[in-house]
């Protein structure tokens, strides 16, 4: 078959359809990069092994350079007829080197242990890259957590009032989830610096090739232990593409917090109008896109797992063609967390607070009724006994239509003789915030020693 890498053996050329369906070069082509680095890893132990000698090693690395520059100014594309990334560079390979010295290189290697090569070198690229657009996200969120330190807010579970918080424990706890993102990213890097080069088709290389200088050569930590786990596995693109997923799940919630706190009901912020958009018939209308295609996104991320997750599972070993079905979800995830995440931190960054809102409603809907059953409990008053005596008053001042602090001393006496009018010193958003001193709470003493040991651990990524 005219320039496929595999006519040898085929009286005749491959139906249309079927050279149609088996084409990547619309999708593996931004692999031409990493897949010429791996041709010039190859070509010198192919020296080192004494299968070029040195002059062919000059003429080859030379015609790759050319190629390479080839690629880059767009020079060299694919032609229709090519099949895949590995074919289409082999072919402007020979048209540089000559057919005799260009027919060299593909001794010892398959496209099997190739493109499980290549794809680990682009997706470690592109998960740095990622990495520090979720920093990014975690500055936007430290930077806000910053300057509104000591603004309370209503906490919530189940989405009602539960007890007051600060607004920066809230940004930050968003922080700590997109943190581990990174911190995840950081050590599925050691999995992925693993280089499958030199497997060969399946069970390696009878050339005396030294997978351990090509993988040193191309960035990796070391070389795979097993060409079949080495052609055949591709669960690091799928702890990838997990790791992925859960980055846009992370970012869905932060934003699903924004899209609520931007509600007239909530008024809890304005979006800047830079990352917020219009609508084409109502006038008036100012809506959170950014944070709605966060959440959308979130869905698209999850599916590129599950479809690469449902590829893999029949697969027995080794390499089944169905592999070349790897490589769209996650670039796909990559893709779209690299559009994502600048619009993400960018409108967290420039989001402004509603403080003196969040502040009123913070202590409102008997968020402190906690706080006098742990007052209580400080008094001696077991919390079973003391959680009936907060609820007995949070019935009264509910039946009354008012709030805990509305009740009188009377009341509260009436209420049992434990209720003293000292509990009014925590009968306030104050005094509940300072009460939760300790490690992880969300008294302001404890948030400022919390945002300084994250800013410690986002250093350490
Ligand atoms: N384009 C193929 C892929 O993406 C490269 C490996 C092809 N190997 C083969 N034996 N057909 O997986």
């Amino acid at each position: 078959v005219q320039g496929a890498l595999w006519g040898g053996r085929f009286a005749g050329g491959p139906a249309d359809a079927l050279a149609e369906l088996s084409k990547s070069t619309h999708f593996d082509w931004r692999l031409a990069g990493y897949d010429i680095a791996g041709s010039r890893a190859h070509a010198r132990v192919l020296h080192k092994a004494g299968l070029l000698d040195d002059g062919e090693l000059e003429g080859m690395l030379a015609a790759l350079d050319q190629l390479d520059a080839d690629v880059k100014s767009g020079a060299y594309v694919p032609a229709p007829s090519d099949e895949d990334v590995h074919g289409s560079l082999e072919r402007g390979l020979i048209e540089r080197a000559g057919t005799q010295l260009g027919g060299k290189l593909r001794a010892g290697r398959s496209r099997n242990d190739q493109i499980a090569t290549l794809g680990r070198m682009y997706l470690r690229d592109h998960a740095r890259i990622i990495g520090s657009g979720v920093l990014s996200v975690i500055d936007a969120l430290v930077g806000q957590a910053q300057a509104h330190l000591g603004v309370a807010m209503p906490g919530r579970t189940h989405l009602q009032h539960a007890q007051p918080i600060l607004l920066s424990h809230h940004l930050l706890a968003h922080a700590w989830s997109l943190l581990r993102d990174v911190q995840r990213l950081a050590d599925w890097d050691k999995r992925a610096a693993v280089s499958p080069y030199g497997s060969g088709a399946l069970a390696g290389s009878s050339l005396g090739l030294d997978p351990n200088a090509v993988a040193e050569d191309l960035g990796f930590d070391s070389a795979v232990w097993n060409s079949l786990d080495g052609t055949a596995a591709r669960d690091v693109y799928a702890e990838f593409s997990w790791v992925a997923a859960m980055i846009g799940v992370d970012l869905s919630r932060v934003s699903e917090d924004i899209i609520l706190w931007a509600t007239k009901e909530f008024s809890f912020v304005t979006l800047d109008d830079a990352y917020s958009t219009g609508s084409s018939i109502m006038p008036q209308k100012k809506n959170p896109d950014v944070a709605e295609l966060a959440r959308g996104k979130a869905g698209r991320l999850i599916g590129d797992l599950a479809g690469l997750l449902a590829t893999l599972k029949g697969l027995p070993l080794a390499y089944n063609r169905d592999l070349q079905e790897d490589k769209e979800p996650v670039f796909d995830a990559a893709d779209t967390l690299e559009v994502l995440l600048p619009a993400v931190s960018g409108m967290i960054a420039t989001l402004k607070f509603n403080t003196e809102r969040m502040q009123s409603l913070a202590p409102q809907g008997f968020a402190l009724a906690t706080d006098i059953a742990e007052w209580l409990v400080r008094q001696g008053v077991p919390f079973r006994e003391a959680h009936e005596l907060s609820g007995a008053a949070v019935q009264l001042a509910e039946g009354r239509g008012v709030e805990l602090w509305d009740l009188t001393d009377e009341d509260y006496a009436g209420i049992s003789p434990h209720l003293t009018p000292e509990v009014r010193s925590v009968l306030s958003t104050e005094g509940s915030l300072d009460s939760r001193s300790s490690q992880g709470g969300t008294a302001r003493s404890a948030v400022e020693l919390q945002l300084a040991e994250l800013i410690r651990q986002v250093g350490e990524v």
